[in-house]
C-alpha cells in the first residue's frame, strides 16, 4: 500500500499521543509532527508531504496555500470544526482539498461552558486560592442561583443544543437565536427562539455557540453590548473574534457586564496554547481582561477531553486514509 506523508502543525504532546493511539502503528502513514504553526513562513516544511494537518491558529492564507500547492500538497486536513483560518477560495483555485472534523464530542465544549459559568458565578477560582492561603473568609464571593434565570444560546447547532440541554437541568428559561432554527428540537427542549436583540435584552446569561464568519465577526460590540441586561454574564467558547474586546472591557469597567468567561480571545494566536510565564505579557487588552476579578479565561481548552481528542484523531485519520485510497470524503468533512 502507498505510504502517505503528512505534516502535522501546532502539535502538543496530547495531540501526538491521540494520533499515535488512533493510528495504531499504521505503516501506510508517515507522520511528521511539528510544534510550530503553519504559515507562509513555515510552509516549506511541508516539502515531500501530500497532506498537512492543521489546528485553529495555523494561518493557512492565500500565500501559504500557494506555497503548499507548489510543494505538491493535495490536502489540508483541519483537526477541528472551525475553518475560519483557511482561505477556502485559494485552496479551491489551487485544487487542494480542505477537510475538517465537523463533529466531535459537543459535550466537551458544552460542559466546559457550564464549568466556566459556574466557576465564575460562584467564584470557585478565587475561593480555591483563598483557602490554600488559609484565608477562609467569604467576603466578595456572593454568587447567584442559576435556577430561575434566563439563558440565551446564540447558535443552536451541535454544541449550542447540548449546552441548552445542560442549562435546562438548572431550571432556567431558555431563549435561542439562530438564522436556521431547529424548531422541533426547541419544542422538545423548551427553548424559545427570538431575535438577537430580544435575547440580549432579556438574558441574564448569554452563551455564544456560532461559527466565526464575515457576518458574525464582532457580533458582540458596543452597540450589541448596550442591548444586554445590566449585570449579564457573557460566555464565549466559540471564536475570539465574535467579540470586540475593547467594547467588553468598557462594559466591564462601567459595570454593565456582570461577568465574562472566555475560552477564546480575538488575538489568541501566538499566546494561547503556549507557556508565557516568566516573560511580560505584551497584549495589553488581554492583560486588562485578566485584571478584572469577574473575568475568567481559559486558553482554548474547551475541546480538551480524552473523548474529543480520540474522536478528532480518528476522524482526521479517516480523512487522510480517504486521500490515500482515492475515496470521496464523507458528508460534512469536505469544505
Ligand atoms: P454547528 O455548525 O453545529 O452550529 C453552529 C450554529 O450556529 C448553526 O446552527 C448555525 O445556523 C448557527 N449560526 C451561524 N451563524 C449564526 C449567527 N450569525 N447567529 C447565530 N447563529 C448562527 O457548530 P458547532 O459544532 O456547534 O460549533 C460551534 C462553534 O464552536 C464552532 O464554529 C467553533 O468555532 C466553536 N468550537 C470551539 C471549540 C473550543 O475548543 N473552544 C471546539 C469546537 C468548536
Amino acid at each position: 500500500m502507498k505510504t502517505l506523508t503528512v505534516s502535522f502543525y501546532d502539535t502538543k504532546s496530547y495531540d501526538r499521543q491521540a494520533f499515535l493511539d488512533a493510528a495504531g502503528g499504521d505503516a501506510g502513514m508517515e507522520c511528521h509532527f511539528h510544534e510550530f504553526r503553519l504559515s507562509v513562513e513555515t510552509a516549506a516544511s511541508a516539502a515531500g508531504c501530500e497532506a498537512v494537518c492543521v489546528f485553529v491558529n495555523d494561518r493557512v492564507d492565500a500565500a501559504c496555500i500557494s506555497m503548499l500547492a507548489e510543494l505538491g500538497v493535495k490536502l489540508i486536513a483541519l483537526r477541528c470544526a472551525g475553518f475560519n483560518n483557511v482561505d477556502l477560495a485559494a485552496a479551491k483555485a489551487h485544487g487542494i482539498a480542505v477537510v475538517r472534523v465537523p463533529a466531535y464530542s459537543p459535550h466537551a465544549v458544552a460542559e466546559h461552558t457550564l464549568a466556566l459559568l459556574l466557576t465564575l458565578n460562584r467564584q470557585i477560582h478565587r475561593a480555591y486560592n483563598r483557602v490554600r492561603d488559609s484565608n477562609f473568609s467569604l467576603h466578595g464571593l456572593v454568587g447567584f442561583d442559576v435556577n430561575g434565570k434566563t439563558v440565551g444560546i446564540v447558535g443552536t447547532g451541535k454544541i449550542g443544543r447540548v449546552t441548552a440541554e445542560l442549562f435546562r437541568g438548572f431550571g432556567v428559561r431558555l431563549l435561542g437565536y439562530d438564522p436556521f432554527p431547529n424548531t422541533e428540537w426547541a419544542a422538545a427542549t423548551g427553548l424559545e427562539y427570538t431575535t438577537l436583540e430580544t435575547l440580549l435584552a432579556q438574558c441574564d446569561i448569554v452563551s455564544l455557540h456560532l461559527p466565526l464568519t464575515p457576518q458574525s465577526r464582532y457580533l458582540i460590540k458596543a452597540e450589541t453590548v448596550a442591548h444586554m441586561k445590566r449585570g449579564a454574564f457573557l460566555i464565549n467558547t466559540s471564536r475570539g473574534k465574535l467579540i470586540d474586546t475593547t467594547a467588553v472591557i468598557d462594559a466591564l469597567k462601567s459595570g454593565h457586564l456582570g461577568g465574562v468567561a472566555l475560552d477564546v480571545y480575538e488575538e489568541e494566536e501566538g499566546i494561547f496554547f503556549e507557556d508565557h510565564s516568566g516573560r511580560p505579557l505584551l497584549d495589553d487588552e488581554l492583560s486588562r481582561l485578566l485584571s478584572f476579578p469577574n473575568v475568567l479565561i481559559t486558553s482554548h481548552q474547551a475541546f480538551l477531553t480524552h473523548e474529543a481528542l480520540a474522536q478528532i484523531a480518528g476522524s482526521t485519520l479517516d480523512n487522510l486514509h480517504r486521500l490515500r485510497n482515492g475515496d470521496a470524503w464523507r458528508d460534512g468533512t469536505a469544505l
